[in-house]
């Protein structure tokens, strides 16, 4: 049996890019009766950007609900609030002291805003050690996550090595999974779909609002009548990822056949993600009004969740010798 591990911090609504890369590869995973699953909200790496308690606590609620509402079965799993188990403070402690500083500033989540160091606090510099913390307190084999985890996942190797080479045995050195189909999901602007650049596809908005992200998706200006090469636009690019062969083929020769205009193209996008998202939107919808349920389920996740972390702390103690 494999463990699988995985989170998504409550900084805001889960957009296609969370669905494509984590959800549903994820969920997939899940399925596998020989699997595990332990899939938590990172509402403690959530506090780096977000003050604000309410949005925080409703932006939990919002990934919590869209979790469930893409059929992760979270009965015969483990759900829970990252901050719930608080196991995983203590252990990011130890795992500090077993991190050498140039490993942390070298990751690209610090070094992207080290040219603007004044916006940059210690959470944003410790959060890779805080995220070894989330799997190594687990035993997690399996942790399935986009392309841009993936230096991540190597800094969590490394530590959990570091501590094995000096206690022996302790912690489960665990394997990233990527999926290869889906690496990196474009935003509206061409660059990678991320809610720190705004540039997302909010599957779970209303549709006046998704309509209005899908159809300010960026192109090139090329008028109704000309050919157009599929492979060069963002609209054919995210459309790819999500209809079926026969439709992807169809809107290919579209595109190169001319008189096919990207507005065409946007408004076929448009119902696809509202068809392809429609039941998993409607019990969103239905989740979010009853926030004290979606609070249930993750409360009693969290005592399920909790056994396990004080196991694998209590051998990381005695290792320590505390
Ligand atoms: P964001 O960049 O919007 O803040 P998160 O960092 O919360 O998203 O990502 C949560 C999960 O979704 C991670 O596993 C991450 O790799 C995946 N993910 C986020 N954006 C994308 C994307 N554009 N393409 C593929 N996977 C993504
Ligand atoms: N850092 C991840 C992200 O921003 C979220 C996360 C926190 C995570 N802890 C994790 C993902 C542990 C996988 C495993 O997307």
């Amino acid at each position: 049996m494999a463990r699988i591990l995985t989170g998504i911090q409550s900084s805001g609504k889960p957009h296609l890019g969370n669905i494509l890369g984590a959800i549903e590869p994820s969920i997939k995973l899940s399925q596998n009766s020989e699997n595990e699953s332990l899939f938590f909200i990172a509402d403690l790496h959530s506090l780096i950007n977000i003050k604000d308690s309410q949005l925080r606590k409703e932006n939990t609620i919002s990934v919590a609900a869209a979790w469930i509402s893409m059929g992760f079965d979270y009965k015969n799993n483990f759900f829970y609030r990252q901050s719930k188990i608080q196991e995983v403070c203590e252990l990011n402690w130890y795992l500090n002291c077993f991190t050498p500083f140039p490993m942390l500033s070298n990751s690209h989540s610090y070094k992207d805003k080290s040219n603007n160091l004044s916006s940059v606090n210690a959470g944003l510099f410790t959060y890779p050690i805080l995220m070894a913390s989330d799997i190594l307190l687990y035993d997690a084999d399996i942790v399935p996550v986009g392309k841009d985890q993936k230096q991540h996942l190597e800094i969590t190797r490394d530590i959990a090595k570091s501590f094995n080479h000096q206690y022996g045995e302790t912690l489960v050195v665990p394997e990233s999974k990527i999926d290869n189909k889906v690496m990196t999901i474009p935003g509206i602007d061409g660059r990678k779909m991320s809610k720190s650049y705004e540039n997302t596809i909010d599957v779970f908005e209303n549709e006046n609002i998704l309509k209005k992200q899908i159809m300010s998706i960026v192109t090139d200006s090329k008028g109704i009548e000309e050919k157009k090469t599929p492979n060069n636009c963002n609209v054919f690019n995210l459309y790819k990822l999500i209809a079926d062969d026969s439709e992807i083929i169809r809107m290919k020769e579209n595109y190169e056949k001319g008189n096919y205009g990207y507005g065409h193209a946007k408004k076929e996008l448009f119902d696809l993600v509202i068809e392809k998202y429609k039941k998993p939107r409607s019990k969103y919808f239905e989740l979010i009004k009853n926030q004290d349920h979606i609070y249930k389920i993750l409360g009693q996740g969290e005592i399920k969740a909790k056994k396990i972390a004080c196991t694998v702390l209590e051998r990381v103690r005695n290792k320590l010798g505390y």
